[in-house]
């Protein structure tokens, strides 16, 4: 069977990750969340103060920027920024209230991507994200856009929260969720949207083992070569 590339796209909180994790592992693929590398990008523009408006600051900073994952015992991928685990800190509520704004940033997509495509090039790869399949991958053989009820989402997303010790209201969570999806899917460069070859799955009603189901049948039929 051919190795192929499985891009997921789709709104925040609809169970892309877990999704995208699980069919990795199933396939023997490399499972790929972009969107921590803009959560790390965030971490550290916060930290160091950068100002988002100034081109020249985010140049520097991105200059010092190196998102890498690693494998941890348990099988799951983490985040790592400049060789240091931030696989829990990227995950808090002031990285959500203020990654998207870094993501509508030119510099900072253009160096996210360059390095996604470096990391999907021997394919065998499943990456997550808002453009995977418009602008990362626009060849992958596989779409999926994924989409969800609100609430759903919210509470989904909440309860990853509490499993991390991090108790968070779910208006809160609404309010940011919303917001977010209005940023992404408003901004200029690589707005999120369903590619026109994309197959969508609404989550709603769906458990996440339904999810992981329907992605291994579509990757299938797209890994089982074509005869010559
Ligand atoms: O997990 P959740 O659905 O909350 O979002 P995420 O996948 O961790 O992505 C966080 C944010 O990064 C998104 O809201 C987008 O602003 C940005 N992002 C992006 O612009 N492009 C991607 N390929 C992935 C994420």
């Amino acid at each position: 069977m051919r190795k192929i590339i499985i891009a997921i796209d789709g709104y925040s909180a609809c169970g892309k990750s877990t999704t995208a994790r699980a069919v990795a592992q199933e396939l023997n693929y490399r499972y790929i969340d972009s969107g921590a590398m803009y959560r790390a990008v965030t971490l550290y523009f916060l930290d160091h103060h950068v100002a988002l408006t100034n081109p020249k600051e985010v140049d520097r900073a991105l200059q010092q920027i190196k998102v890498s994952f690693v494998v941890n015992s348990k099988g799951s991928s983490e985040t790592f920024l400049n060789g240091i685990n931030v696989e829990k800190e990227i995950r808090k509520m002031r990285i959500s209230e203020n990654v998207s704004q870094v993501s509508t940033i030119r510099a900072v997509r253009v160096a996210m991507v360059e390095q996604q495509r470096r990391m999907g090039k021997d394919r065998g790869v499943v990456m997550d994200g808002r453009d995977i399949g418009t602008v990362v991958f626009p060849e992958a053989e596989l779409k999926v856009f994924v989409t969800a009820e609100i609430l759903v989402r919210a509470f989904r997303r909440q309860k990853e929260l509490l499993e991390r010790d991090d108790l968070v209201d779910i208006d809160s969570i609404i309010e940011n969720l919303q917001q977010r999806d209005s940023i992404d899917s408003n901004r200029a460069e690589s707005p999120l949207r369903k590619a026109e070859d994309a197959t969508g799955i609404d989550t709603t009603h769906i458990t996440i083992d339904e999810q992981v189901d329907e992605v291994i049948r579509l990757a299938l039929t797209k890994m089982i070569r074509p005869p010559k």
